[in-house]
């Protein structure tokens, strides 16, 4: 059993394969986090491990026992303010009389075999077991469950709440978190993916100090800025060893991620909706439902938490049948030539692919209304005719003639002020009439909390892909939220413009998903801005970063594995000098980076020598070798282009039989002693052949001793095809 109740001392344990997760019910039905970590037999009461002090300034609650007993002290699974605990709450509610006050305690909980996802949200599936469990605020009837779901043989366990409306009258959710936890010793750093355009999902590693400390998004959506997710790893910990607590949050709009430190020497930590301009109003009767957060605890370092995270992801998000079945090589057209192109010159790209080995051709921006440049036609999804006056089907066809599939862009949540549409629904971009109001790249934010604007959009690109043979799409997102008022809602729901364009953004997805089964999706914000599980779910693949730069994708792909699985991001070989950094390249390297993800190319192919064909004809097979390894191998980082001056990381398959690992020097150092790469993952007990060694080796001496590693320039990279014999 996953989930056990010990009713005597009313203490539930939730077991994965190698994780305990602890809390009971304590004095005056409160529920008292007791122990997350390395899995403990049996269930033991570990609020015995509670040291008893009175606390000044702690106020004891109606009825306590003693004056030791004061919720500011007593770590608890999902706190409220208004009480005896000044810390950092989970959950906010006025109600109509104004009060804030709540108590949440427990009153009963249920365990079912299985797991059902959340309603109107992404979340996992195929879950071992769940428990429920009722805490109420006796004085006003607010109920609140809290759902926890296991799943044993990844160790990972979610978390959720719900808050159900019992009051007999209408309330206002202010705060709702999906999960906190109290740690009882604060020791640990804190991890977290920061970063910018360009530049998404550097690792920050820092102490933990005293106060609060966060992370988190007020952009609308997860952002470029901060990704949803933090660790708290042991002081010592490292990739291979170490505790490490992960925890990742599937929601793709403002969220919050914060760890207090309370002056006695414990952890708070907390994940949800941010709770900035955030206000739900709750008739009687009603619910409302928190995102997943997902959590898991390694006793082997950061690596085994992200490999946790990449089977959360891979084998348990999302319903697309596009998940864990190769991706097409695609070629996309944007750093070719941005807007700057025609039916002829896209046909001639096509047409130069032949006998390259890559599957699909996908135009981006600029092919509709009349999107010249940036400044205009987002929303009006028809063909520009003046730069393809046949419409699409010409380059379907040319793509098919070939043995390609076609792909297309869209922005579906914009709206330019240039547009048909913006001029026929003006009301319909967020915004509030009588108040000047901010342009992110010339655009505004199609109000998809609206039912109507939903509508039209089903319609218009649901259209287009009903009636093109489309295989693929892009799915972009180029802004930040801003003066975001809707039109559409009363002045009390206001402050549910965002979660509800969420909410719908969902709605859309699950939309096109389910009646485009084929279509691969994927996901994009300017790059990485909107790499979460939430969109995962739908889009099985996310444009990285707008930084194509092998060298930079380094890092930002290093990075995006420390929770997401590198199929889930897509890389290409693009044009050398480098249009982010003007950085010149190997053509190896590039596609040695491309090729540690969902592969393709973005250059003009028309522009390439013979000699740089015969390249991409190698590359394009030596993928389709190794995708499988992308796709189900287990991800090893082996050296970390933050800390040194290379990068290295590898893909073993789960029974070992194969793997492959990339090697890339940054800059080439006079006596640089770093010469031998060692492997992880491997079974010790096989030997292994290394084709571009043409070599046997030992897995032991591969893991333990290493290989000799050849001299590299600045930039070049070499790779390893390891063959269990
Ligand atoms: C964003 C994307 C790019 C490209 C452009 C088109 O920046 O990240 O890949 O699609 O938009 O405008």
């Amino acid at each position: 059993m996953a989930i056990q109740f010990d009713s005597t001392n009313r203490v539930f344990h939730l077991t994965t394969k190698h994780t305990s997760y602890l809390f009971s019910v304590f004095d005056h039905n409160y529920l008292y986090t007791a122990y997350y970590g390395r899995k403990l037999r049996g269930t033991p009461d570990l609020s015995r491990l509670w040291q008893k002090y009175p606390s000044g300034f702690s106020p004891n609650y109606e009825g306590a026992p003693d004056v030791n007993y004061a919720l500011d002290i007593i770590p608890t699974e999902y706190p409220a303010y208004g009480g005896g605990d000044f810390r950092c709450p989970a959950v906010g509610v006025q109600f109509e009389n104004g009060s804030r006050i709540i108590d949440p305690q427990y009153v009963s909980h249920t365990i079912t075999d299985g797991s059902e996802e959340l309603e109107g949200l992404p979340s996992l599936s195929g879950g071992d077991q769940t428990l429920e469990v009722l805490l109420r605020d006796e004085p006003t009837g607010l109920a609140i469950v809290l759902k926890y779901i296991v799943f044993e043989d990844i160790d990972v366990i979610t978390r959720s709440a719900r808050i159900i409306n019992k009051t007999g009258a209408p309330v206002t959710v202010t705060e709702a978190l999906s999960m906190s936890m109290d740690l009882p010793i604060a020791d640990y750093d804190m991890i977290g993916l920061y970063g910018a355009h360009i530049r998404e999902r550097q690792i920050d590693r820092s102490p933990m100090r005293h106060g609060t400390q966060s992370v988190g998004s007020r952009r609308g959506t997860s952002s470029h800025h901060h990704n949803p997710f933090m660790a708290f790893a042991e002081k010592t910990a490292t990739e291979e060893q170490g505790s490490v607590y992960g925890i990742s949050l599937i929601y793709s709009g403002n969220w919050i991620g914060r760890a207090e430190v309370d002056p006695f020497g414990g952890a708070r930590v907390q994940m949800g909706i941010h709770p900035a301009g955030f206000a739900w109003r709750l008739a009687d009767g009603e619910t409302f439902v928190t995102p997943e957060a997902v959590m898991t605890y390694s006793a082997e370092g950061l690596g085994q938490m992200s490999r946790n995270f990449h089977n959360a992801y891979r084998y348990h998000l999302g319903h697309t049948k596009r998940r864990n079945v190769r991706r097409p090589i695609v070629i996309n057209n944007w750093e070719a030539t941005y807007f700057d192109f025609d039916e002829e010159k896209l046909l001639g790209i096509i047409e130069s692919c032949k006998g390259l080995g890559i599957d699909t051709f996908v135009l981006d921006d600029g092919w509709f209304g009349h999107r010249d440049t940036d400044n205009s036609s987002l929303g009006d999804w028809f063909v520009h005719t003046g730069k393809l006056p046949h419409g699409l089907t010409p380059l379907i066809e040319k793509c098919e003639e070939q043995g390609m599939t076609f792909g297309l862009w869209f922005e579906p949540e914009m709206i330019s002020e240039d547009s048909e549409l913006y001029r026929a629904h003006p009301d319909w971009a967020l915004k509030q009439d009588g108040r000047p109001f901010c342009r992110g790249r010339q655009q505004l934010i199609l109000d998809l909390s609206r039912e109507d604007v939903l509508e039209y959009l089903e319609k218009t690109v649901g259209g287009v892909l009903k009636n093109n043979r489309i295989s693929y799409v892009k799915w972009d997102m180029n802004r930040h939220f801003t003066e975001a008022y809707s039109a559409a809602l009363p002045p009390e729901r206001q402050g549910e413009v965002f979660h509800r364009f969420v909410l719908n953004l969902y709605r859309f997805m699950a939309y096109l998903t389910e009646n485009f089964p084929d279509v691969v999706f994927e996901g994009c914000s300017g790059g990485g801005g909107r790499f979460d599980p939430g969109i995962l779910y739908y889009q099985p693949q996310i444009w990285t970063s707008d930084d194509s730069d092998a060298i930079e994708r380094l890092k930002i792909q290093y990075g995006t594995s420390m929770v997401y699985p590198p199929q889930s991001m897509t890389a290409h070989v693009s044009a050398s000098p480098n249009h982010q950094m003007n950085r010149v390249t190997p053509y190896n390297t590039r596609a040695l980076v491309a090729m540690s993800a969902s592969f393709g190319y973005e250059f003009n192919p028309l522009q390439l020598t013979d000699e740089e064909r015969l390249a991409i004809k190698t590359q394009t097979e030596r993928y389709r070798k190794v995708s499988d390894m992308v796709l189900k191998g287990d991800f090893y980082r082996l050296q970390n282009p933050f800390e040194t001056n290379a990068c290295a990381w590898m893909f073993v398959l789960p029974d070992k039989s194969k793997a492959c690992a990339v090697y890339v020097r940054q800059l080439n150092l006079p006596a640089d002693p770093v010469t031998v790469l060692k492997f992880r993952g491997l079974d010790p007990e096989a030997t292994y052949h290394i084709e571009e060694l043409d070599a046997d080796f030992g897995g032991d001496e591969l893991m333990y001793a290493g290989v000799a590693l050849p001299h590299l320039w600045d930039f070049e990279a070499t790779c390893f095809t390891l063959t269990k014999k």
